[in-house]
């Protein structure tokens, strides 16, 4: 479906010259941007505040216009779907393997496309370990258990690792692994605005760099440390949600999966926090927008994931390790003494 979103232009559609150029200059280049754009947002960002005669009301007639283009060309589903149509359309997703196969028993196959999964856990419990590990895996054919596509990394840590990837692959027998490495456009995100910026032109980013996963490394790091004390949470927490929702439209629309890591924080009163009292962070904003929420613990040499939150995967929980060749099963790990 996503692959040829792209032919229906907005100089289709009914609206007026001027406007597709503001449309344009605020980065929404196609129909299928502007069908996912949130009219009082375009009212804003599309329009700078110059469009006079422009209100929500026109915003979401534009955003109405360009959703029927693509329901009508068949590029979007319509409103209403019946049940048995969902199920079959969830037919088409694709999930990629993690490379370690408990962890994708536990998965029920893989990340999965047209969802957002987090992965939340303390410093040091896998989160960019297993990002690594996707980059290589996502690069696989689709018989292969890999989504057969590109990956955008975002890493707003600037803990990105480019010889790790190498590592992963050289350790999995891949024999060229600067042809993977070329496939993973990584953007490196200075602060929450730029941040923004790259979320609100990602569709673009997808088409262009032809991306099945894209992964943000984290999610909320420069949000818990651009916005402190209780007075500027609310906004943080709105800020968040725009992004959130802007990452789901878009691993829905373009068939793409999308992985954002999370971190956590103590709330040792708190009893709905784990047993350590570890808690992934963002509140309800994060835990309503992903749809898949997995909590990473430390357990010595290896590391459990648990399924904390999930539309159809019970309570669960499964062991894995980190080597050299990303994550593996726990019995296949070897201590040789020489990883740490
Ligand atoms: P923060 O980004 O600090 O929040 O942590 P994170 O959860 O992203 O941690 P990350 O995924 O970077 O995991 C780091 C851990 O992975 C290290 O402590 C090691 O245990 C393990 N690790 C990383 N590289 C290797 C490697 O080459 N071999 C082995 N065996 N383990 C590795
Ligand atoms: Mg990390």
């Amino acid at each position: 479906m996503s692959q040829s979103a792209t032919k229906v232009r907005l100089e289709d559609l009914d609206i007026k010259p001027f406007l597709i150029t503001k449309l344009k200059m605020a980065g929404i280049e196609s129909v299928f941007d502007l069908a996912i754009s949130i009219p009082h947002q375009l009212v804003d960002v599309a329009c700078g505040g110059t469009l006079t005669e422009t209100d929500e009301h026109v915003a979401l007639e534009l955003v109405t216009k360009a959703k029927k283009a693509l329901v009508d060309s068949g590029l979007l589903f319509k409103d209403f779907s019946t049940a048995q149509e969902i199920l079959e359309r969830r037919k088409n997703l694709l999930k990629c393997s993690t490379g370690c196969s408990k962890l994708d028993s536990f998965l029920k196959g893989g990340i999965e496309t047209q969802a957002i999964t987090e992965i939340a856990g303390e410093f040091g419990s896998g989160k960019s370990q297993i990002c690594y590990t996707l980059c290589v895996t996502a690069n696989n054919p689709l018989d292969r258990n890999g989504l057969g596509g590109n990956v955008i990394f975002i890493d707003t840590e600037n803990t990105f690792r480019a010889e790790r990837i190498f590592q992963i692959a050289e350790h999995k027998g891949i024999r060229e692994p600067d042809e993977i490495l070329r496939k993973i456009y990584v953007c490196k995100i200075f602060n929450t605005s730029h941040l923004e910026v790259i979320i609100q032109n990602l569709g673009k980013s997808i088409e262009e760099y032809k991306a099945k996963l894209v992964m943000v490394d984290s999610i909320i790091a420069l949000h818990r440390a651009e916005f402190t004390g209780r007075g500027t949470l609310a906004e943080r927490q709105q800020r968040l949600n725009i992004i959130l929702h802007k990452l789901s439209r878009l691993a829905e629309v373009h068939n793409i999966a999308v992985v954002v890591t999370n971190q956590v924080q103590s709330q040792p009163d708190d009893f709905s926090a784990g047993r350590d009292g570890l808690r992934a962070t963002g509140g309800n904003v994060m835990g309503h927008a992903t749809t898949y929420r997995i909590l990473l613990r430390k357990a010595g040499k290896t590391r459990i994931a648990i399924m904390v939150d999930s539309p159809y995967h019970m309570y669960d929980q499964t062991r894995f390790s980190i080597t050299e060749a990303g994550l593996q099963d726990v019995e296949e790990y070897k201590d040789t003494g020489k990883e740490w």
